[in-house]
């Protein structure tokens, strides 16, 4: 038994973030983890190992598609699965590592094993109760499935079981088009698999601009995704090597069934905590069953905070990662504060798809005056120079009396880094004009930016 100032419970981006953070402020600092390797679903089994079959199928693709247009002539690859899951595991590896090595530098202690909290001050992790002066639950989120629906992690998988199939399945059925769905579905479609994702409602990625939307919609189409909008799963029989998935339109009509040799469920998260005595403890949930906190990631329970996907908010590593080190700043006594107006949100197929701040229907609705200025990347040299120009462009969303930016959406090559352009000039409240002034090296993506802001006023250049 030990004592310490702070328990992080969890070790994702927003445990393991946070618990780095009270140790650089002088906390004497433990983190629980119960899984083999730290880094939590984001490295173990979400963004990172989705993020290394995205980039090894990126590249079968553009040996398929593209090289012979670039003189590269000569076979495709073929395709090893078991190595190419074996390089997944190997970026996994050196990234769950790389924590643990963190974790030592920074004289954070790893208590391994399951953690419960008996009394607010107590975490117990196997037959040893430590205390701490403030304990934090980050403990994440886990694939919420459907009713009616059974996950065996073989035909019926969830984005864990998908990242790790025994095989390339012919036929791919997807349950929800949001970024899961599109990010896996675009491994497999990549590797040669039928894809056919479902989506309850009528366009992808539910809340995303419009713009992106069907842009978005058209590219992944080209791709070879097929898609089936406003459909809602009604449920699927799976036998041990094939499934039927059964679906209503929303429009009426008979039920409709389609067949699979896998069907990924991508229907969102839910709120993970089981086993830490929360009820017993009397911490309050909220209705959607999130740990509710106040603007400081107190809960109701004094000395016991709550970050990440297990409270409110988008369910997003970076998210988590901003309140971990906001929440050592306010434990330590000092003010920690997230912008929640300014989080990007990625998908990273290829193209990437990227966007922060308000949505230009949203702004309508709210009746707030606005400017939109767009540039298409057809008419950006660099992106033509990768075969990434087709389709995409960059959209501003701006004040039309200030000209101050707020809201940026992006379908095109690197856009998950070009966003950050524009979440740094929101933080600064820059208007489209600072941006449209600001020098940007030719050719580069970025120039896209620098032209849509300068659609927000007299006119881009190359357009
Ligand atoms: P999601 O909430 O993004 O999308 C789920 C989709 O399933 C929705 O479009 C919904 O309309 C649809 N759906 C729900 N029930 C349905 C039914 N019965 N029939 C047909 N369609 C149905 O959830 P997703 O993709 O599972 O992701 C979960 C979380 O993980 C999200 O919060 C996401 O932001 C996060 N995530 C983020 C990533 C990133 O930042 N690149 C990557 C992967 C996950």
């Amino acid at each position: 038994m030990a004592s310490y100032d702070v328990i992080i419970i969890g070790a994702g981006p927003g445990g393991y973030v946070s618990a780095i953070r009270c140790a650089q402020l002088g906390l004497k600092t433990a983190i629980v983890e119960g899984r083999e390797t730290l880094g939590g679903t984001c490295l173990n089994i979400g963004c990172i190992p989705s993020k290394a079959l995205l980039h090894a199928t990126h590249m079968l693709h553009e040996a398929e598609h593209n090289f012979a247009d670039m003189g590269l002539k000569g076979k495709s690859p073929s395709v090893d699965w078991n190595q190419m899951k074996s390089y997944k595991e190997d970026v996994v590896g050196q990234n769950t590592g790389g924590v643990e090595f963190l974790m030592k530098k920074n004289k954070i202690d790893w208590l391994k094993g399951w953690a419960s909290i008996p009394a607010a001050g107590q975490v117990k992790v196997g037959d040893e109760t430590h205390t701490a002066k403030n304990i934090v639950v980050a403990t994440g989120s886990v694939p919420s499935s459907l009713p009616g629906v059974e996950v065996d992690e073989k035909v019926v998988v969830t984005s864990t079981g998908a990242l790790d199939l025994p095989k390339i399945p012919k036929k791919m059925v997807v349950i929800g088009a949001g970024v899961i769905g599109l990010e896996l579905g675009s491994v497999y479609a990549r590797l040669g698999s039928e894809v056919t994702v479902v989506e309850y409602m009528d366009a992808v990625c539910p809340g995303m601009d419009k713009d992106v939307q069907r842009g978005f919609k058209r590219i992944l189409e080209k791709q070879g995704l097929n898609f089936i909008m406003g459909a809602a799963v009604q449920g699927v029989e799976a036998s041990k090597t094939k499934a039927k998935v059964k679906y209503q339109p929303k429009k009426g009509g008979d039920e409709e069934v389609i067949d699979a040799d896998v069907v990924l469920v991508a229907t969102g998260r839910k709120p993970y905590a089981d086993g830490l005595g929360l009820d017993a403890l009397g911490v309050k949930l909220t209705e959607r069953g999130q740990i509710a906190t106040d603007a400081q990631w107190r809960t109701n329970v004094p000395g016991i905070f709550a970050i990440g996907d297990v409270i409110e908010g988008p369910m997003l590593a970076h998210k988590a990662e901003d309140e971990g080190m906001a929440v050592a700043d306010v434990i330590a006594g000092k003010h920690g504060h997230v912008n929640y107006g300014v989080i990007p949100g990625v998908v990273y197929t290829t193209p990437e798809v990227a966007t922060v701040g308000a949505t230009e229907d949203a702004l309508k609705a709210e009746g707030r005056k606005i400017k939109v200025g767009k540039f298409n990347f057809m008419a950006n040299a660099r992106a033509k120079a990768v075969h990434q120009a087709e389709g995409g462009f960059v959209k501003l969303i701006v004040d039309k009396e200030t000209d101050r930016i707020l809201g940026a959406a992006i379908i095109g090559p690197g856009a998950g880094d070009l966003i950050h352009e524009l979440c740094v000039a929101m933080e600064f409240g820059a208007s489209a004009e600072d941006v449209a002034l600001t020098c940007h090296a030719h050719p580069t993506y970025s120039e896209a930016v620098r032209e849509a802001a300068l659609a927000c006023g007299g006119g881009a250049i190359h357009s």
